[in-house]
């Protein structure tokens, strides 16, 4: 029996959200219902309305959640019914030629729940494969990972995207380790994230630069020994006065823009490491010297979805949480109910909020 539940959905280009009722199949093999209590709402939310993403309509928004596992389909065996799960949006494949060379991180061939949930008959494309600002959702078990019940839903599923993109840029992509500097630009979700990961990784400088002075001081709160709002001084200066003239041993850009591209590569240290977490526009272009790029010499790394493997990092995340090494509930700006996710929209943009959380 399909189940009838309440949910986010963006019908057309640009146009308000609403709240809609949509049909959730039960779970066939190899997929499971997941009855969701949280879900973040991601600056990726808004880009799918926008129509930026791509033109797939009606999408059905939400993707940094965790829930209880309902119902699973024939053959899963990594969680049942009744388990604390966060959802992920890159279930690994096991088998694609990265998958078989040790590196499923990188997975080329992650998956979704193959059966479609819908509105009014018309099949929903659900955000980054999960959907998730919805009673009930449907997804590849690969995509649920059993963490510590615990764990409060409103911080535990924030793990499931932005703040473990930013983690995982400083500690899986960057290799941050004890005795480096770090750089940080952008302190959203995002940076605050990579912010908090290298301290837990035993950075001993760590300089968080944005043009918001509020993001500026939360930074201070997660972590940052040093802020430059690059809106008042050059960061690249700033940066290397900062360093006894040095520069960085890891920069991380977490905007998504050529020009924080640029101050990350000229504020690193000689052999140092850069890592792009923010995502870029489809029109975006950097332009640099080769020069510049073998004479410093170093890494130039990408990181997708933080490197993170759900199924290692997220216990292992929800286990610091609760032993309070990682702050996870400063993330939460705000709970919010499922017809306010409009309003945290225009809160986002307006810089007001790290996260809002809509609480089923
Ligand atoms: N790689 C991944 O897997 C992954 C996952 C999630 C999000 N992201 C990306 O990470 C980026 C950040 O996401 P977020 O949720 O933290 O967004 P956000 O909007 O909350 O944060 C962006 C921050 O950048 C700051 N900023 C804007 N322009 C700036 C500039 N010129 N110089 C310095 N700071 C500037 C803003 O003030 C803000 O604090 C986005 O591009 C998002 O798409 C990547
Ligand atoms: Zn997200
Ligand atoms: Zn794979």
């Amino acid at each position: 029996m399909p189940h009838s539940v309440r949910a986010v959905i963006a019908r057309a280009k640009g146009e308000p959200v609403s709240i809609e009722t949509i049909e959730v199949p039960d779970p066939g093999p190899g997929e499971v219902l997941v009855g969701i209590q949280a879900c973040g709402v991601c600056h990726t939310d808004l880009h799918y309305r926008e129509g930026v993403i791509n033109d797939e309509f009606p999408f059905l928004l939400g993707h940094e959640a965790a829930g209880i596992v309902e119902e699973a389909g024939e053959g899963v065996t990594n969680v049942t019914p009744g388990d604390f799960v966060i959802l992920n949006w890159r279930a690994v494949c096991g088998q694609c030629r990265s998958c078989r060379r040790g590196r499923p991180w990188n997975c080329f061939e992650t998956h979704n729940a193959t059966q479609k949930m819908t509105l009014d008959g018309q099949p929903l494309s659900p955000a980054l494969g999960i959907g998730a600002f919805a009673e009930k959702t449907l997804v590849a078990a690969g995509q649920a990972t059993k963490v510590d019940p615990a764990a409060r839903p409103e911080a535990a599923g924030l793990i499931g995207c932005g703040v473990m993109a930013g983690l995982g840029a400083a500690m899986n992509t960057g290799q941050v380790g004890r005795g480096d500097s770090v750089a940080v630009f952008g302190c959203g979700g995002v940076g605050n994230a990579a912010i908090e990961g290298s301290r837990l990784a035993g950075a001993h400088t760590i300089i968080a630069v944005d043009i918001d002075p509020r993001k500026l001081e939360l930074a201070r709160e997660f972590g940052a020994t040093h802020t430059v709002d690059s809106s008042e001084e050059d960061p690249v200066e700033a940066i290397r006065a900062m360093t006894g003239g040095n520069g960085v041993d890891v920069a991380i850009e977490a905007v998504g823009l050529p020009a924080t591209y640029e101050q990350a590569f000229y504020s690193r240290d000689l052999a140092g490491t850069v890592v792009l977490v923010g995502v870029p526009n489809p029109e975006a272009k950097v332009e640099l010297p080769m020069i510049e790029v073998f004479g410093r010499g170093g890494t130039l790394k990408s990181s997708w979805y933080g490197d993170c493997l759900p199924s290692r990092d997220f216990p292992m995340l929800i286990d610091l949480y609760l032993q309070g090494r990682l702050d996870l509930d400063r993330f939460v700006s705000e709970t919010i109910d499922l017809d306010q996710v409009e309003e945290a929209f225009e809160k986002m943009e307006r810089g007001e909020v790290l996260r809002s959380v809509v609480v089923l």
